[in-house]
This record gives C-alpha cells, sequence and structure tokens, in this order.
C-alpha cells in the first residue's frame, strides 16, 4: 500500500486544507498552503479560474476585489496583470504575498516531502468554460499525474459544483479521481453523480447534517464523501462517524488535533 492510499485509509477522514490554512494565512497563497503541509494536512483544495492569457491561477472569486489590493474580472486580467497585485496583505496576518498558478502549486505539492493530494475546483460558469477543464488536463499530464493507477493512488482530483464539468473530465481523463460537489441533497442522492462518472460526492457540511445517509448511499455505490467546509468538533465527529473520507478544512491543525480524540 502506498503512503499516499495509507492517509485515506487510516478509518478516520483525511485532512484537506481548504484554500490552504485560510484561517491563519491569506487563502490561496503559497504561505497558506505550505502552512497547511507544515501542519500535517494530507490535502490541499484550490479554486482555478482562467486569466486573459489562458493561465490557470488559484483564486476563488470571479474578481480579484476581495483577497487583493487592486480590482478588476480575473478572466479580463493577464497573468503578468495579477503578478502585479498583493495577495496577502487584506489578510490579518499582513504580509505581502503574489497570486499562485496551478503550476505553482502542483509544484509545491508534489514536491513535498510525503504524499500530498490536490483537489482542483472549477469554477463555473467561466467565460472559458470547457477549455479550463482542458487546460487543467494539460497541465496534469504535464505534471505526470493525469493518469494514475487507480483513484486511490492519484495525486490529483478534479472536483465541481458542474456535472457537465465532471463529465468532461471523466471523458478525457478516465482515471482520473472526480467529486462532484453540491449544495443540496438533490444533486447528490439522486443518479447525478452515477450519471457523470464521479467518484465520489461532495456535500457541504450543512447538507450533511440533514441528510447523514448521503454517505452510506455513496458507499453503495462504490463512492467515497467529501466534504466541506468542516470547522467545528461537533462536525469533525460527524464525518469520521458516518465514514466520510476526506473532510475539507480552513483550520487543519485544529481539525487533525480534533481528530486524535475521535
Ligand atoms: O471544497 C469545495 C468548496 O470549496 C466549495 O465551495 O465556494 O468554497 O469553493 P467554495
Ligand atoms: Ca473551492
Amino acid at each position: 500500500m502506498s503512503a499516499v492510499d495509507h492517509v485515506s485509509r487510516s478509518g478516520k477522514p483525511a485532512v484537506v486544507a481548504h484554500r490552504g490554512a485560510s484561517l491563519e494565512a491569506p487563502e490561496h497563497t503559497a504561505r497558506a498552503y505550505e502552512l497547511a503541509l507544515a501542519q500535517g494536512a494530507d490535502g490541499l483544495e484550490c479554486d482555478v479560474r482562467m486569466t486573459s492569457d489562458h493561465q490557470l491561477v488559484c483564486i476563488h472569486d470571479r474578481t480579484v476585489d476581495r483577497t487583493s489590493d487592486g480590482t478588476g474580472i480575473v478572466s479580463e486580467m493577464s497573468l503578468a496583470q495579477l503578478r502585479e497585485l498583493d495577495f496577502g496583505s487584506w489578510h490579518a496576518d499582513g504580509k505581502p504575498a503574489q497570486i499562485l498558478t496551478l503550476r505553482e502549486l502542483l509544484t509545491l505539492t508534489l514536491d513535498w516531502r510525503r504524499p500530498v493530494r490536490l483537489f482542483i475546483e472549477t469554477k463555473h460558469p467561466v467565460r472559458y468554460g470547457s477549455l479550463v477543464e482542458q487546460a487543467i488536463l494539460e497541465t496534469l499530464q504535464e505534471f505526470g499525474v493525469a493518469t494514475p493507477p487507480s483513484a486511490d493512488h492519484s495525486r490529483a482530483v478534479v472536483i465541481s459544483f458542474s456535472s457537465a464539468g465532471v463529465w468532461r473530465i471523466r471523458r478525457n481523463a478516465p482515471m482520473l479521481p472526480t467529486i462532484l460537489l453540491g449544495e443540496t441533497s438533490r444533486v447528490l442522492r439522486g443518479s447525478a453523480a452515477t450519471a457523470v462518472g464521479a467518484t465520489g460526492i461532495g456535500p457541504s457540511i450543512e447538507t450533511l447534517r440533514l441528510h447523514p445517509e448521503l454517505v452510506d448511499r455513496a458507499a453503495a455505490s462504490g463512492r467515497v464523501t467529501y466534504c466541506w467546509t468542516v470547522d467545528e468538533l461537533a462536525d469533525v465527529q460527524l464525518c469520521a462517524e458516518l465514514g466520510v473520507r476526506w473532510l475539507a478544512t480552513n483550520t487543519p491543525a485544529q481539525v487533525r488535533e480534533w481528530l486524535v480524540g475521535v
């Protein structure tokens, strides 16, 4: 069993740092991801968007306004323009930071001293549509991680609220694990995940509290559950009891500590 496999079969949920250790450091920056890795996170989560010159960058919002000292729509800005902005000083830690590209984050993830998984979320609707998925797959190919021997051994997972997006990823990279995210149980309890071939479902913690049966239903069809965003002790306990495989949190150090006791 490889170390990657071992991480997700310990019997407790594996910890995914949502946007990095994003409570302690500015989300989606190298600082937030390096901190999460140093804290022992098993996986990292990032949102990706495409710049006007077709580069993939790690950022959640459609605009740079909330998380930088600039203004503007990411898809209308070039990577060079984004590089001029400070994506760190808005955060309580007060230190400047540059935007990260998907390539830079993959390098950071794959070079880490133990195997860590990167959960890459596509944002929809986006100006560039399926071009984003195509670019993600090309980048994963470049890094040699687009065709893992099995989902359990993959270093990358593509996650999305878009069932069409998940379906396109599965069609073009059948070995790559995918998670269909959903904000309501309606999406996740039906056959949507099966129809698009997702290897897992991704309910929010609010949905899971109301519909804990989702985990068993997914397992019955061979699917794992990835739950977001889990920052409270009671929710960590719930995820552990239900057999959630991956738990995304803004506070990986705290959640790892809690998991010792559950
Ligand atoms: O990990 C999934 C979760 O990140 C989805 O919501 O808005 O934080 O991207 P959002
Ligand atoms: Ca996300």
